[in-house]
């Protein structure tokens, strides 16, 4: 199947039932900005590696899919750990992936590229893969006009397809992290309890407030999420309540913690979520009660009195 990219929704065939519909017909302006301030895009971002972004982006994604949401997960990360999690065994021989949408949207005025339609099903939610590919497309970014905003430029016609598109982000604060804090509205910060990961989060937040401050001044923060926390440690115990005290109350810290499980390691080998590999866990319980938390900060956002009627 050959689609051209801006033709997207015309060719897309693999959609959940959560998912945008096929016969997706063009909008009045207003319906399609209706929908489109709909959609928030969220970065599961920490510079340090292994403290859970590729685990909290698939099961917060497949959670909030059970919750009615039409989700999109990206994967942004060379290493394509969230492609494999999500059951496409060998990343590298896909043609179709991420690094195609931002090389389309690189290349200006030669808008006669094409190429099949990326996005893949998995569950009850949708993704568009990553490989080896994307460090090419990283470097490339270099020499792009308004190279920070490429990704969010590429993903600007599917904002109006979900209600919640996840960008697994890889641990590094390079140009491919920046193009996704660029494109958010908001971050979830995955964070181990351990030392060396909580004097990390120093660096991430710098690099928000510095991405807030000159290009994407409506970034939020949703929260820092303990990861793999054994409630048994007081070692665990100990450094979290420390970084909710640090934070205070400038930096929200979820109420949910993600529990340590060995069947939470199993799913990335079997390509399953959480939900279909071990549903009754604490950690399935975990992601599904993270999900209506950030669902509930949707809400409060949406309520939240604007001073002077001002967007
Ligand atoms: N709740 C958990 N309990 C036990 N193991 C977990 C849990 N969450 C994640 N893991 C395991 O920890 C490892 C790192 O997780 P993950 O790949 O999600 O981290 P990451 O931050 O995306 O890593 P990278 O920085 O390399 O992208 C994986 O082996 C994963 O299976
Ligand atoms: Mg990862």
């Amino acid at each position: 199947m050959q689609g051209k990219y801006c033709g997207l929704h015309a060719t897309k065939v693999t959609t959940n039932a959560n998912s945008p519909s096929l016969s997706f017909k063009a909008n009045t302006v207003k319906e399609e900005t209706a929908l489109e301030d709909k959609c928030k895009v969220i970065a599961v971002a920490n510079q340090k590696g292994g403290v859970g972004k590729t685990t909290t982006a698939v099961n917060l994604g497949v959670a909030l899919g059970k919750s009615g949401k039409r989700v999109l997960l990206i994967d942004a990360d060379p290493q394509g750990s969230l492609t494999r999690s999500c059951k496409i065994e060998r990343p590298d021989d896909l043609d179709v992936t991420l690094s195609e949408l931002l090389a389309y949207e690189m290349s200006g005025d030669s808008k006669d590229m094409f190429f099949d339609d990326p996005i893949r099903q998995f569950e009850n939610i949708d993704l568009i893969p990553s490989n080896i590919s994307l460090s090419g497309t990283e470097t490339a970014l270099f020499n792009c006009m308004s190279r920070e905003s490429v990704l969010k430029r590429a993903i600007q016609p599917l904002r109006r397809m979900y209600d919640v598109i996840l960008i697994d982000c890889m641990p590094s604060l390079g140009m491919m992290t920046i193009n996704a804090l660029v494109a958010a509205d908001s971050v979830i910060i995955p964070c181990e309890p351990s030392f060396l990961s909580v004097k990390g989060l120093d660096l991430l937040l710098h690099s928000i407030s510095k991405v807030k401050r000159q290009i994407n001044p409506d970034l939020k923060i949703d929260g820092v999420l303990m990861t793999m926390v054994d409630s048994r440690t007081n070692n665990a115990r100990d450094i979290t309540r420390a970084l909710r005290d640090a934070m205070g109350i400038n930096i929200n810290v979820f109420n949910i913690e993600i529990p340590h499980s060995v069947r939470a390691t199993e799913c990335p080998n079997v390509g399953e979520s959480i939900f279909t590999h071990d549903p009754k866990g604490k950690v399935a319980e975990a992601y599904a009660n993270l999900a209506q938390e950030v669902i509930g900060l949707e809400r409060k956002a949406q309520v939240r009195p604007r001073p002077y009627g001002v967007r």
